[in-house]
This record gives C-alpha cells, structure tokens and sequence, in this order.
C-alpha cells in the first residue's frame, strides 16, 4: 500500500498521465487502479488527435475519447485534451483539394474550425485544457522565427497558429489554450518558444500557457536547462505544465538492453528526485506535471525511436513502483 502520487504532490501541481483507451477497458482491472489512486489530470495518448477523431472530412469518431473521458468523469479525474494542430496523426485530406492540389488557405482554415469546434465544442466543460498546437517549431528546418516547415505552414505561413488559438477560443472560452512542445529546455528551441509566445499576446491571440513535453533522458540535458526552461516564460504571464515527461535509459538509438542495468536503475531514480526538486522550486509556475505514460510496458519508448526495451516511467513493466518512484516520494 504505497503512497498515492497525487497525495505526494497536492500541494505542488497536479500530477498526470497519458493513457490509451485500451487501459481502462477494465475499469476496476490493475491499469485502471493504478491510475484511480496515483493521477488527477488524464491525457489521451492517441483518441484526440485528429486522425482518430475526424478521419474522414465531416465523419467524426469520439467512441474512444469519449470512454475516457466517462471514465476521468466518474473518478473526479481532470481531462488535457491532446492535440488540435500538429503535423503528425493528421490525415492527408486536410491539406489538399479534390485534385491533388494543396489546399487554399481558405480552405484549410475552413476546415480547421470545424474540426475545432466539434472537437472543442463537443468537450466544453470536459477537458480543461488544450494543446492547441503541437511541436510548431523545429528550428532546423531554417525558417524565420525557428518555425517548423509543415504543410500548415506552407499553406498558411505562421498566421495558422494564431487562427487555432481564436477558433479553440470561441469553441470554450473557459479551456486554458496551450502551445505545446519539445526540446524546450534547449536554449535555442526556447528563445523561439518564448518570442512566439509573445507576439502572440502582444496580438491578443488567447494563449494561456506552455506545454513543455520533456522528454529526456537519464543523461541529459543539464537539470540547469530544465531549470531556466521554467524560468524563462514566468514573466510572459502564461501557465506552465510538464505535459510528456519521461525518462529514456539510453543515450543514442543503437544502444539496447535486454534487462535494465542496476546503476542504470540507480542513476534514474538519482535523477528522477533531482528534477523534481526543481519541479518543486516552481511549484508557483507550474500548474501540473504529466507523464507519458505510467508504466514501462504502456510507454511509446518501446517502439520509438527504435523497437527495443526501454523503462522511463515510475512503474515497471508489472505495474510495481521502481526506485524512480521511490526517489521522488521520498520526502527527505
Ligand atoms: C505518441 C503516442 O504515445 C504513440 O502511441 C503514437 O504512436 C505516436 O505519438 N509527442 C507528442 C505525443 O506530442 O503526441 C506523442 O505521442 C509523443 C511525442
């Protein structure tokens, strides 16, 4: 009988996880308690992004994300709804005409509202908050301002991102609209972050907060980056979440391991409490921390970047708290 995550941290943030449906299936079965007892803000992993909602023009699906969000409702669980605009997980229709052809900026902003007004709209009340758009930025595609060359920007140029803010804006006004990324502890990524997020409010675009993903590794980066990472946009007057966090075991894509390295288990959980300590330092900024998951069985890390083992979560592949956990409960 463990200590309940949520309880650890109730008077720091609120303390999540990504999930997918298939989790809670079995509302009372061993994946569903876990995440009862431990988390109070739910992020579905897949169900909401725009190729599991609105897979055809007009022809919306909410069977999955719909079973979540019962299930958060009757467990008094906050809903993040992830993610409107991203260049991933986004079917092909929407950037083209009938003919072949890229679509018109009319067109797609067209269809941009009506996807965010039945998404957005259809959960008003539901989900408390959005990450409105997705990893905008990648600086090394060479753009001006460091935004990433998707075909929203192609069609649209940066003006897109402004147009999903205000279509999610009028589809709740009460949602906290988040830009979400990741990289956003290193310098340069951040500075674009910080600039974007800027004029943005400076064009009154609402935009209430900023999603750093933070996913990391055992090794990097420096626990100072993730530090200024925070304390970079505290007087841009947004609210910050840890939206994605987990912790990869390895340092490059060709290593793999059959069985997790004991100094490895070590060193994870060292690191693990040394960010969370700053975590708790910027208690006043951050508003939640979510990981990706909550488990090392149920994490993306097993097939991406490469299909190999990885445990970058506080719970093992049977469900058991690591020393990870351990780390960041131990109070002293
Ligand atoms: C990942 C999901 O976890 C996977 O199941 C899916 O195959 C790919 O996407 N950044 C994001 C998330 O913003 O949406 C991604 O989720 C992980 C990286």
């Amino acid at each position: 009988n463990i200590p309940s995550l949520q309880d650890v941290f109730k008077d720091n943030f609120i303390l999540g996880t990504s999930l997918g449906v298939n989790e809670i299936y079995n509302t009372e079965g061993p994946d569903a308690q876990l995440i009862k007892k431990h988390f109070n803000s739910l992020t579905p992993a897949n169900e909401l992004k725009w190729d599991a909602t609105e897979p055809q023009e007009g022809k919306f699906n909410f069977t999955r994300s719909d079973r979540i969000v019962e299930f958060a409702e009757e467990n008094d669980i906050a809903v993040r709804g992830h993610t409107l605009i991203w260049h991933s997980q986004t079917p092909n229709w929407v950037f083209y005409d009938g003919e072949g052809n890229l679509a018109s900026k009319e067109l797609l902003y067209a269809r941009m509202k009506h996807h965010i007004e039945t998404v957005v709209g259809r959960y008003k009340g539901k989900i408390y908050a959005w990450d409105v758009v997705n990893e905008v930025l990648e600086p090394a595609d060479g753009l001006p301002n460091g935004l990433r060359n998707s075909l929203w920007y192609q069609i649209a140029g940066e003006e897109y991102i402004e147009k999903a803010f205000e279509f999610a804006h009028e589809a709740d006004p009460e949602a906290i609209l988040y830009i979400n990324d990741y990289n956003t502890h290193i310098p340069e990524k951040r500075d674009y972050l910080y600039d974007l997020v800027k004029r943005l409010k400076d064009k009154g675009v609402p935009i209430h907060g900023v999603g750093h993903q933070t996913h990391i590794g055992v090794f990097y980066p420096p626990v100072r980056e993730l530090d200024q990472m925070i304390e970079k946009f505290k007087d841009l007057d947004v609210e910050q979440e840890v939206t994605e966090m987990d912790m990869s075991i390895y340092l490059n894509d060709n290593q793999k391991y059959d069985t997790f390295p004991e100094y490895l288990q070590i060193a994870q959980a060292n690191r693990y409490k040394e960010i969370f300590d700053i975590f708790k330092k910027h208690a006043d900024e951050l508003s939640a921390v979510i990981f990706w998951g909550k488990d090392d069985l149920n994490t993306w890390l097993r097939t991406f970047p490469v299909r190999r083992n990885n445990w970058p979560l506080l719970f093992d592949e049977r469900l058991q708290a690591k020393y990870a956990y351990w780390a960041i409960v131990d109070p002293s």
